[in-house]
């Protein structure tokens, strides 16, 4: 079995650990396409969610063994996270409601150390996540800066040498885009940041369901993911770098209140869903142990030299990167082949620079007619602007700044990509039917 098998096997395997990518619509099997918004979750995360209920059902705050249990739980559940994103240790991870939160968190707790005339960036393709929270500063006379994208949505570089000079305090900035799936340079981002004297807030939350995330080596300050997209229950995680940290001034941490709670996890958190997120990071490690048993190996990654439970879970998401890879391939060259097909961000030939997440229109119809005869053929697939809403307005005008967005991950297959373009073709049979009628 060569490489190309060996990952086929794996990942058409993975499938299998999943129970809801077997449902079907109007008796025809669903094609599951909107990951980024979601992923669906495996038979490890609901079975920790039961054991949960049944055995660590408990508040904070006692010496009880179920509580202790639990607490051990929630630290467990943080390191695991720390090891999935390369950080330090647990101490650097908080759980919490989702990313969005966390970065309304970031912007209330960086903001107390800002005054009237600072400058941040914001990025023209990112998330309104990342965005509004941000805005929300001007209203105490801090400048917030959108660095563009150019005409494909890449992020213009020298920009952001400009803004640079302005000596901004934060850098807003997508680690890769919900929208076009491109990957930015974070590792550039941050270091062109902290040389101007510029702290990082990253938004890694499309990143992490498709690569091997490394905030130490990417250097990033602050980062925020949302643990449903990383095929795990509703929440999200924050990154905080302890020495950053440590260094603002207006940081008042909550130690007193909350002993075992860490910076922003404060109140009581969502326990089930945290233990949740174990099974979400056993099913990777199982990835990685299907993925080695059939002769893939971490050998000369850089993974290769990190602690067993680093290389377990983010092994997986470098064979689910390969793997991805491949399917972003044979998804643009058969997309190459819709007539009037207009897709935004990276081509075919940079298909090393993005994700599976494909956003595109077909010139003469409507972006909402083409996804609700998608979704009747038993396409879960979006259309809109995913709340990257400077980027589609920019790179999508003639439609509105709306696209039909078709995003895959790991237990996606060839398969049904080629089932997925059968549909489409005689779903545009129809629609052009009707059209010239
Ligand atoms: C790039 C990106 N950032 C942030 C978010 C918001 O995440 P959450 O729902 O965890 O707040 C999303 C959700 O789609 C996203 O794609």
């Amino acid at each position: 079995m060569n490489n190309q098998q060996a990952l086929q096997k794996t990942f058409e395997h993975a499938r299998t650990y999943f129970p809801s990518l077997g449902n079907s619509y109007k008796g025809r099997p669903v094609l599951f396409f909107d990951n980024s918004a979601g992923a669906q979750v495996s038979q490890f995360v609901i079975d920790r969610v039961m054991d949960y209920y049944i055995h660590r059902n408990a508040q904070k705050g006692t010496i009880f063994a179920r509580t202790v249990q639990m607490q051990q739980t929630i630290v467990e559940a943080r390191q695991l996270a720390a090891d999935l994103i390369g950080a330090t240790d647990h101490t650097e991870i908080a759980f919490g409601q989702n990313a969005t939160n966390f970065f309304h968190l970031f912007a209330h707790h960086l903001g107390r150390d800002l005054h009237e005339g600072d400058h941040i960036v914001i990025t023209e393709a990112d998330h309104h996540a990342n965005v509004n929270p941000w805005m929300e500063l001007t209203e105490r006379g801090i400048h917030v800066h959108l660095w563009h994208v150019d005409e494909q949505g890449n992020l213009d570089f020298d920009h952001y040498k400009e803004l640079l000079a302005l000596k901004p305090k934060i850098i807003a900035a997508g680690w890769a885009s919900n929208a076009t799936g491109t990957i930015h340079d974070m590792k550039r981002i941050t270091k062109m940041a902290h040389e101007a004297g510029a702290l990082v807030v990253a938004d890694g939350v499309q990143a992490a369901s498709h690569l091997t995330m490394d905030v130490n080596a990417a250097g990033v300050d602050f980062a925020a993911f949302s643990t449903y997209k990383i095929f795990g229950p509703h929440m999200g995680f924050g990154y905080v770098n302890r020495d950053r940290l440590e260094r603002l001034e207006g940081w008042c941490i909550q130690k007193e209140l909350e002993k075992d709670s860490y910076f922003f996890e404060v109140g009581s958190q969502n326990h089930e869903g945290i233990e949740g997120f174990i099974g979400s990071m056993e099913y990777l490690t199982q990835l990685t142990k299907d993925a080695e048993g059939n002769g893939l190996t971490l050998d000369g990654t850089p993974l290769a030299n990190s602690c067993s439970t680093r290389k377990e879970i983010a092994g997986a998401m470098h064979f689910a990167h390969l793997y991805e890879q491949q399917l972003t391939d044979h998804f643009l060259a058969k997309l190459a082949e819709v007539e009037g097909v207009v897709l935004y961000g990276k081509t075919a030939e940079q298909s090393d620079e993005r994700l599976p997440v494909f956003s595109f229109n077909i010139a003469g119809i409507e972006t909402d007619t083409l996804g609700c005869a998608l979704n009747d053929a038993g396409i879960e697939a979006r259309t809109g602007n995913y709340l990257a809403i400077n980027l589609m307005k920019r790179l999508a005008v003639p439609f509105g700044g709306n696209a039909l967005r078709i995003s895959l991950v790991h237990y996606n297959t060839v398969g049904e990509i080629d089932r997925f373009f059968n549909i489409l073709e005689k779903v545009l049979k129809e629609l052009n039917t009707y059209v010239h009628q």
